[in-house]
């Protein structure tokens, strides 16, 4: 039996040193020392030992398993080792690798012009107010010299929310609502999303205005005509031409259009300016005396200009651009240019 066990041993070691893997190692410790392994079934036939043999071929057959299991975990162990090193070689991080460049958007061309109206009117001193863009009928219509029924209203297709709820069209309401609230004088800005029944090339039912006002004792016509045409100097380039024009609008009187020397062909004509050399920019005038009543201001006290800028027209003429529609249509070819 002694020989049995050491040729046990012997086999058990030698198929060890030729095991690859540890697969291959598990089924021999499986077929050696496992219950129904080949240690076992030697060690069942110990009954039939003389008793005085029993212990001392017992501590042979303890001792040839703990050798094998020590081989067995000594492999084990030396696989699993190998198998970690593998790991932190294929996870380890190259800090000298240049980094990965992401993508990043671009500010809208509308946000952009919008931004630079409001840098200069916050140097020229103005202040920037905000309103709701859903408005009552009051703060876009009747409270700016328009009751109800007033052929004006045509001048501007509304969107109704009910019979007293609008998408305001303009951002004029915000006039009221901070004239309501604020003792003049008054120099105020309101940037704001304004919407229209409107779509062709130069008209998209959501625009964006920047509203402007001024009041105090004794603002001119005069004032309005500065304050523009330099706001128009440093928007567009300091020689371009600015001319008023006569117009209407309920709540200002005397109401002015204004327009700028065409910046696309500097006033020779061309498509863009339909031949005429000038391009309609704004909507200006003195605030109607109405209006200051809504607002109870006595007319006869103070004085104020308004105005109201579109800025995707702005946009078009600073970058060239012949759709509106383009601004809203989200292609990235498009946007990636600004
Ligand atoms: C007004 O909206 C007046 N509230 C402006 C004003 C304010 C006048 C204060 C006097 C005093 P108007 O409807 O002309 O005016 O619009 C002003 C500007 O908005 C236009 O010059 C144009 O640039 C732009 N605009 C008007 N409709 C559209 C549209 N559907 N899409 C894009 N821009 C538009």
């Amino acid at each position: 039996m002694r020989e049995n066990l050491l040729k046990l041993k012997e086999s058990a070691l030698q198929e060890l040193s030729c095991a690859a893997g540890k697969e291959k190692i598990l089924d021999i410790k499986t077929r050696y020392l496992g219950r129904k392994g080949e240690l076992s079934s030697v060690i069942k036939e110990m009954g039939k030992l003389l008793p005085e043999d029993r212990p001392v071929i017992g501590d042979i057959a303890n001792s040839i398993k703990a050798e094998i299991e020590q081989k067995i975990n000594s492999l084990l162990n030396k696989i699993h080792e190998e198998e970690q090193f593998a790991r932190i070689a294929a996870e380890s991080v190259d800090v000298t690798l240049p980094g990965r460049h992401l993508p990043s958007g671009h500010i809208h061309p509308v946000t952009l012009v919008m931004d630079e109206v409001k840098e200069i009117f916050i140097g020229m001193g103005f202040d920037i107010a905000e309103g709701p863009e859903i408005e009552t009928d009051y703060y876009n219509f009747e409270a700016l010299n328009m009751p109800k029924d007033h052929p004006a209203r045509d001048m501007q297709d509304t969107f109704y929310i009910g019979n007293n709820f609008l998408l305001r069209t303009h951002t004029s309401p915000v006039q009221i609502r901070v004239m309501e609230k604020n003792k003049p004088p008054l120099r105020v800005i309101a940037p704001g999303t304004v919407y229209r029944r409107d779509s062709d090339i130069t008209h998209t039912p959501m625009f964006h205005q920047v509203e402007g006002f001024m009041v105090d004792e004794e603002i001119t016509f005069g004032d309005l005509k500065g304050i523009l045409t330099l706001f128009l100097h440093k928007i567009f380039f300091e020689d371009t031409r600015v001319r008023f024009r006569p117009s209407f609008f309920p709540f200002t009187e005397p109401s002015a259009e204004v327009d700028i020397q065409c910046v696309i062909c500097g006033g020779r004509g061309c498509r863009v300016c339909k031949m005429s050399g000038w391009l309609e920019i704004l909507g200006a005038g003195m605030i109607h005396p109405n209006v200051f009543k809504a607002v109870n201001y006595d007319p006869e006290k103070v004085s104020g200009f308004a105005f109201g800028l579109g800025m995707e027209r702005i946009a078009m003429l600073k970058f060239g651009i012949d759709d509106i529609r383009l601004f809203f249509e989200n292609d990235v070819r498009f946007l990636r240019q600004f």
